[in-house]
């Protein structure tokens, strides 16, 4: 007999009931589900139209806007303001906090971090990209306020979801709510995302790597000798230039990804509140660790800025802390 099938719709829906959730959340993770089907759409047929390529502007970091991130970017911020839930979002493609509508006479109740698409460098070359989002509470003060920077500068733990998507061979969300790592797999013939790996639980070590071992000599010691033995080890090393996507292949063979402070990058490339912390979210549900090179528990850290950088080391827990003693040995 064919085995029932669960929507990723059904699958909220019977959490939040297990959970003892409200609604408000549901109908947010169910906003992002829509807006990535439509993400997915256009990266699917990104190769057909004209929608390819650089559009021209900077985003706040200075990095070259590709025409798929402000695409990606609108129908997030779009599907987002339809349920009234959420009071605002920090995205990487605006230098400022948006302020979302009020929905009639809702009070809303979340706040969303998101990276709409991640590697865009990729894009052009038919390689996975994907979509990165947390979603935090609105401390009670700030609710009958208007929210500001300072609303979204929580800690990791206290995230109340968070999760990615991944445009790849097939396109899959993950999210987590605190209760385990789930996986669906989008099936285009019925336009839904289908539950394909429940409880996702990292293996404890693996023999992958995922660093931009072009940068190895702007890297600090403790990290060129962690790549060294990886290297004496025979691991192998993949980078795609996505970190949804290195993440992704982690989770399920094992592994571990790096992206260290460099000479260019001093604090590390990646941003804390909406590439970080919500990967970080994942990874340390399905059983991995997430620090950075200073040794300190991404999701313990509290930022001082919406946009603020941070070097990461995330992965299989047992890679993880082998990395740590290099940084306690080598590290100056
Ligand atoms: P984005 O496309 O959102 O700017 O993110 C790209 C990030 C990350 O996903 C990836 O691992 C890293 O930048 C690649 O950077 P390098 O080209 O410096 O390795
Ligand atoms: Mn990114
Ligand atoms: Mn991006």
């Amino acid at each position: 007999m064919d085995q029932k099938i669960v929507t990723l719709d059904e699958f909220i829906l019977h959490r939040e009931k297990l959970e003892d959730a409200t609604g408000r959340l549901t109908a947010v993770l169910r906003d992002i589900g829509i807006a990535s089907k439509i993400v997915n759409r256009e990266v699917n047929k990104a190769g057909l139209v004209n929608i390819l390529g650089t559009e021209g502007s900077s985003n706040s970091s200075g990095d070259t806007v590709q025409k798929l991130d402000i695409f990606a970017n609108e129908r997030m911020i779009h599907c987002l303001s339809n349920s009234g839930e959420v009071a605002g979002i920090v995205s990487e493609e605006d230098e400022k906090i948006i302020i979302l509508p009020k929905v009639k006479s809702k009070k809303p109740e979340y706040l969303v971090v998101m990276d709409p698409l991640d590697g865009s460098s990729n894009i052009d070359v038919n390689v996975s990209v994907g979509t990165i989002f947390g979603i935090y509470k609105i401390k009670s003060k700030a609710k009958s306020e208007e929210i500001t920077d300072k609303d979204f500068l929580q800690k990791g733990t206290d995230l109340i979801a968070s999760g990615y998507v991944l445009y790849g061979t097939s396109t899959m969300l993950v999210y987590t709510t605190g209760n385990g790592v789930h996986g669906f797999t989008l099936d285009p013939s019925i336009g839904e995302f289908c539950l394909s790996h429940p409880d996702i639980k990292i293996p404890t070590s693996g023999n992958y790597y995922s660093v931009n071992q072009g940068y190895y000599l702007k890297f600090d010691v403790e990290m060129r000798r962690y790549i060294d033995q990886c290297s004496d080890l025979n691991y192998r090393l993949r980078y795609i230039g996505s970190m949804v996507s290195d993440v992704h292949r982690m989770l399920f063979h094992g592994g571990i990804f790096l992206y260290p402070n460099t000479r260019k990058y001093p604090q590390g490339k990646l941003r804390l509140l909406y590439e970080c912390k919500p990967m970080a979210m994942v990874v340390e549900q399905a059983g991995g660790k997430a620090i950075n090179c200073k040794l300190e528990r991404i999701m313990d850290k509290e930022p001082i800025d919406i946009h603020e950088r941070t070097s990461i080391v995330i992965g299989s827990p047992d890679m993880v802390e082998e990395m740590m003693e290099f940084i306690k040995k080598y590290s100056s």
